[in-house]
């Protein structure tokens, strides 16, 4: 059903691999069935998908046109290229669509900060996939750009939108914990991320850069606090033997301070070399400690186990981004995945129908400006492991 106060906005998204559309694994990704769920609230009119080749954006029609039967959405989808290599093919995909729009920024790290520049100076409301960029004077620019652009700028953490987060957020704004200590954040994925999916250009970022930083968001958004220093270490073994120049895993101590004062520790064990065979993509756990209290949440073992002959055994997390059956035969998208995703694509066609202003949007969101933090701990980590694990300050 389509909202009344809300204006339904065309949709570029830039990039067409996992996080868009599944490639390489299975289902549908996250991106794509988000905004089939948004079109169906009548918040997205068409959607265009920029890849850098023909091949891959046939892919993704072919993706595209399998989610519109599973979903019972018809929202009109083109991708681009049509034929051959061009890596500014979302150059053209924007200009097929109306104005004002938005844009999904879904490619490798290191493009993140060009693709978004140039959408921003086009005057296009983006969200970033995260990390947003790894350097804080990269984060300024970002920030800058967008404010004198008038565009909204917003970076898809969507842990922030985990049920299991936001409780933990209501605890720590009760006290209920008492002042804050540690922060312990256990995060890995199987080795068929590094070594398949992105082998092209996984030697750009790191396993931190690309697991730890959602948990370094979490944690400035739940307790406002800035970051102070930063230690890490990192292992390099499995990977490079198989020519793999990066680390298998990296543990980053980080010292954060809150507005009244108090001090506290996060320590983050990130890794990507997880069997393919482990029972879900994801191993994540967090565990905070105060004066009051402790906060356990296993983000992997959310109690759903399905075993088969065929597949052995996979734990399901039902919250991330899943199809559930809905009303009428078809399916629907849901899960803290699309739904910061649709947040987006809310608040943009609000910004555009006047109803908010993009200079107004915080709380929940993830915007340009709150990953000035994530940016610093992001800088200072990758300069102790070039150090010699030596202390940081931000
Ligand atoms: N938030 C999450 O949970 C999550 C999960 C996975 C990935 N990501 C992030 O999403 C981004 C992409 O990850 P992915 O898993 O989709 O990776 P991927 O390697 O599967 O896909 C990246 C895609 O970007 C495309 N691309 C590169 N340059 C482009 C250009 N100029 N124009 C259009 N497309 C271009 C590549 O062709 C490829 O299809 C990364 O920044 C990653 O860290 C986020």
């Amino acid at each position: 059903m389509a909202r009344e106060t809300a204006h339904a906005i065309d949709v570029l998204v830039v990039g067409a691999g996992m996080y868009v559309c599944g490639k390489g694994v299975e289902g549908f990704g996250t991106i794509l069935p988000a905004l089939f769920e948004a079109h169906r609230l009548g918040l997205v009119g068409r959607i265009a998908i920029a890849a850098t080749s023909g091949d891959s954006a046939r892919h993704a029609a072919g993706k595209a046109a399998e989610l519109a039967a599973v979903l019972g959405v018809e929202p009109v989808v083109r991708c681009y290229p049509e034929s051959g290599n061009d890596a500014e093919a979302y150059v053209a995909a924007l200009a097929d669509l109306s104005r004002p729009c938005a844009a999904i920024v879904s490619v490798p790290d290191h493009l993140h900060f060009g693709i978004t520049s140039r959408l921003i100076e086009q005057g296009v409301h983006v969200l970033v996939v995260k990390p947003l960029v790894a350097t804080v004077a990269e984060t300024k620019t970002l920030v800058d750009l967008a404010d004198r652009h008038g565009v909204y700028g917003a970076v898809e953490f969507h842990k922030r939108f985990d049920e299991a987060n936001l409780k933990l957020y209501g605890l720590l704004r009760q006290g209920a914990l008492g002042e804050l200590l540690n922060f312990r954040i256990q995060f890995s994925q199987r080795k068929i991320i590094p070594t398949t999916i992105f082998r092209g250009w996984v030697e750009h970022t790191n396993v931190f850069q690309y697991l730890g930083v959602h948990y370094v968001d979490l944690i400035h958004f739940l307790t406002n606090a800035v970051p102070l220093r930063v230690m890490a270490v990192g292992m390099k073994k499995y990977l490079a033997g198989q020519g793999i120049d990066t680390y298998d895993t990296i543990q980053t101590l980080i010292e954060w301070r809150e507005v009244a004062g108090n001090t506290f520790l996060s320590s983050h064990l990130t890794g990507w070399i997880d069997p393919d065979t482990s029972s879900a993509m994801s191993d994540q756990r967090l565990e905070v400690v105060g004066t009051l209290g402790r906060y356990q949440s296993d983000q992997k073992s959310r109690g759903v186990t399905l075993t088969t002959d065929g597949a052995g055994v996979v734990e399901i997390n039902p919250y991330f981004s899943q199809l559930y059956p809905g009303l009428d035969g078809t399916s629907t998208m849901q899960g803290y995945g699309p739904r910061s995703i649709m947040q987006f694509c809310r608040d943009v066609a609000d910004i555009v129908s006047q109803h908010k202003k993009a200079a107004d949007l915080a709380g929940l969101r993830a915007t340009f400006r709150s990953s000035l933090p994530v940016a610093q701990v992001l800088e200072a980590s990758a300069a102790s492991l070039a150090a010699e694990n030596v202390w940081v300050g931000v």
